[in-house]
């Protein structure tokens, strides 16, 4: 595990573009695992920025909420397309994100599973972390899930998500998400965490025991995870 720390967000961000373009320098046809929310949007716009070339990259989301439509203006599909996918040269045919408003909702994770196994390994994987240790939406629960499934999110995510939203009972319930296999075999992770609001579960994910209770901390298994974090959300993490 490498531990990068900045003493702001921006610096954060330029840091972690400047690596995420090294991988597409060294490989243009990476597939990349991405995440939505506040944590990678300052990456997403110094890609952007930085006329980094994904013409022949290949992309898989982590999660979509349940019944918002890819039109709706906080879905992560819209979220994309507004801080990334517009913004650069990649082919939006070979973009990935679940579908929240399947039909059948099993089905579409097991679509979703297909297409992973169709893909191959994940090059490089970008995750945030919620503020109870999720990454993508595997939530805090008695075991691992290792595939793509439908969550009752928390209701700590539901309020931390509830800042996007014009209501708390706006936020939906469920979400469909890439369960922790693709993730722990994607070749190198970034995981990316800025703020106060993080110190706490970042020591207990890297520092604490692996539990299926503080979903990150299956991360400190995996033989290439890069930190980036700032100095407050790095604050209580001892090195
Ligand atoms: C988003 C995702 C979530 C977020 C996490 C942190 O696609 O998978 O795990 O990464 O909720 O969100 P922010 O970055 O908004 O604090």
């Amino acid at each position: 595990m490498k531990f990068l720390v900045f003493s702001d967000y921006q610096k954060l961000s330029e840091a972690a573009a400047e690596q995420f373009s090294k991988q597409l320098r060294q490989k243009p046809d990476s597939l990349l695992g991405l995440a939505t929310g506040s944590s990678p949007e300052g990456m997403y716009r110094e890609l952007a920025k930085r006329k980094v070339d994904f013409s022949r990259a290949e992309t898989v989301n982590l999660d979509e909420y349940v019944s918002l439509p890819a039109t709706h203006s906080q879905s992560y599909a819209y979220f994309m397309r507004d801080k990334l996918f517009d913004l650069v040269n990649i082919d939006q045919k070979r973009t990935h994100i679940p579908c929240g408003t399947a039909k059948d909702l099993k089905e579409e994770c097991l679509r979703y599973d297909e297409l992973l196994k169709k893909l191959g390994h994940i090059d490089l994987q970008i995750l945030g972390i919620g503020h109870n240790g999720h990454i993508g939406f595997n939530e805090p629960q008695d075991h691992f899930e290792k595939n793509t499934h439908v969550v009752d999110l928390k209701q700590s995510t539901i309020e931390a998500n509830a800042r996007f939203f014009s209501s708390l009972g706006e936020v939906p319930r469920q979400a469909i998400t890439m369960g922790l296999y693709p993730i722990m075999t994607a070749k190198k992770i970034f995981l990316l965490a800025s703020g106060e609001g993080k110190a706490k579960i970042l020591k207990e994910a890297f520092f604490g025991p692996i539990t299926p209770f503080v979903p990150a901390s299956i991360l400190q298994l995996h033989p290439d995870v890069t930190l980036f974090a700032d100095e407050e959300a790095f604050r209580l993490c001892k090195i």
